[in-house]
């Protein structure tokens, strides 16, 4: 049978974001600010549903890179971050001269191990006399991280949080929105994410204060005089007021965007529920409410999955996905199906070889282990019953 191919996560346009964008070119406003970026920002704000201000950028790393700079990271501190995640979460963190600290993850969640990150802490202060600047957290394809547990470690020490929820638009946890539970807390938009702005992101902030601070941090610090006066070094970060166009049209569908992803995990679930050697990761318990902005499966090692042509063929790393995983993913690819490696933790990339890590083996393993699947508004409910159909009769080979 030929099959369109499906993809992981593609943008999915409600049909009214060129109204916005005409508004924009109809009124002139075509630059990083006007109507559609004020209103885009007041729609965030309702989304989650809590007092917090929004500030949206141009994308999610700008905004992780903001947080840092307004919790004061400067050359030479520490910032702690997950290792299993995507780089953006640690990038920013170098751009200020800053040096990232890995932790590990812990297996219910895939996120920061609480356990880890305070022997993290004490151990970055006996070594150099003083805390880390800042923790960033991810939740991971959309799951919440151990929310409770973390604040308190975090709050004990008196650190603040960047809460990377990337991923995370529209989970919860004990009901509450993620990405409002730090210090601050980042979006993104980026065009495979839950709603899209083609490429932007968004910084969640505690106050009108702190988003002001924010704001001319993001628009190249220029203090307030009739002529241009800078005495902090700023940013080009702020959105354009045609991307917001497309955000504002994006979050007349957010709901279903996310009741989509949800949905799709559900039958993921019901048609894996029998299959051995495949997990589904699901919310860990009733507290936790991800978006499953991607769903992602681990396979046991022991699953005998014959490649045509055997993978990689090659040990370029000393760290790649196991053989089965593999052939799997090329298998499925031949198949039309895009599936993709979970992420190679950042302590095992090579450009973050230097950096201080504490690990437990968890992202190690999920890396070896996992693929995201297809998990889109565009994905169908026939798509999902192809994959695994795909899935099963590999393993079976
Ligand atoms: C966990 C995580 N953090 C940060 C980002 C960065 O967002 P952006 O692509 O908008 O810069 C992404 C995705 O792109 C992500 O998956």
């Amino acid at each position: 049978m030929s099959h369109n191919r499906i993809h992981l996560c593609l943008a999915h346009m409600s049909g009214t974001e060129q109204k916005y964008i005409n508004d924009a070119f109809d009124t002139n406003w075509v630059a990083p600010l006007g109507p559609n970026v004020n209103d885009f920002e007041t729609e965030l704000e309702i989304f989650l549903n809590n007092d917090k201000k929004v500030v949206a950028l141009t994308s999610g790393t700008a905004a992780i890179h903001l947080a840092l700079v307004s919790c004061g990271v400067k050359s030479g501190d520490e910032v702690i971050t997950q290792s299993f995640t995507f780089c953006a979460s640690a990038n920013p963190i170098t751009y200020l001269g800053a040096r990232p600290i890995f932790v590990d993850s812990e297996l219910e969640t895939w996120n920061m191990d609480p356990v880890l990150l305070e022997e993290a802490i004490k151990d970055r202060i006996e070594k150099n006399g003083k805390k880390p600047k800042a923790i960033i957290t991810v939740s991971i394809y959309g799951m919440p991280y151990k929310i409770e547990e973390i604040a308190e470690i975090a709050g004990r020490y008196d650190i603040p949080i960047i809460e990377d929820a990337a991923d995370a638009f529209g989970s919860k946890y004990k009901g509450k929105m993620l990405g409002t539970f730090g210090k601050y807390g980042i979006l993104s938009f980026n065009g495979n994410k839950m709603i899209t702005t083609s490429g932007g992101g968004a910084l969640v902030c505690e106050n009108e204060e702190v988003k002001r601070e924010i704001m001319f941090y993001a628009t190249q610090a220029r203090e307030n005089y009739p002529y241009y006066q800078h005495e902090k070094i700023g940013y080009n970060y702020r959105m354009s007021n045609i991307c917001a166009g497309i955000g504002r049209g994006q979050m007349t569908i957010a709901e279903e965007h996310i009741a989509h992803h949800r949905r799709l995990c559900a039958l993921y679930k019901e048609l894996f529920k029998n299959i051995e050697g495949i997990r589904l990761q699901e919310n860990p318990g009733p507290d936790y409410d991800s978006n499953y902005w991607l769903n992602t499966i681990t396979i046991e090692p022991w699953v005998n999955i014959k490649g045509d042509d055997n993978v990689y063929g090659l040990s370029h790393t000393d760290c790649q996905p196991n053989d089965n995983v593999e052939a799997m993913r090329i298998a499925l690819d031949k198949a039309g199906i895009e599936v993709r490696p979970l992420w190679k933790p950042m302590h095992k990339q090579p450009v973050y070889r230097d950096c201080p890590a504490y690990v437990n083996g968890v992202s190690e393993s999920l890396f070896k282990t996992g693929l995201c699947l297809p998990s889109g508004p565009c994905v169908t409910d026939d798509d999902v019953k192809y994959i695994v159909k795909c899935i099963v009769d590999c393993m079976n080979k």
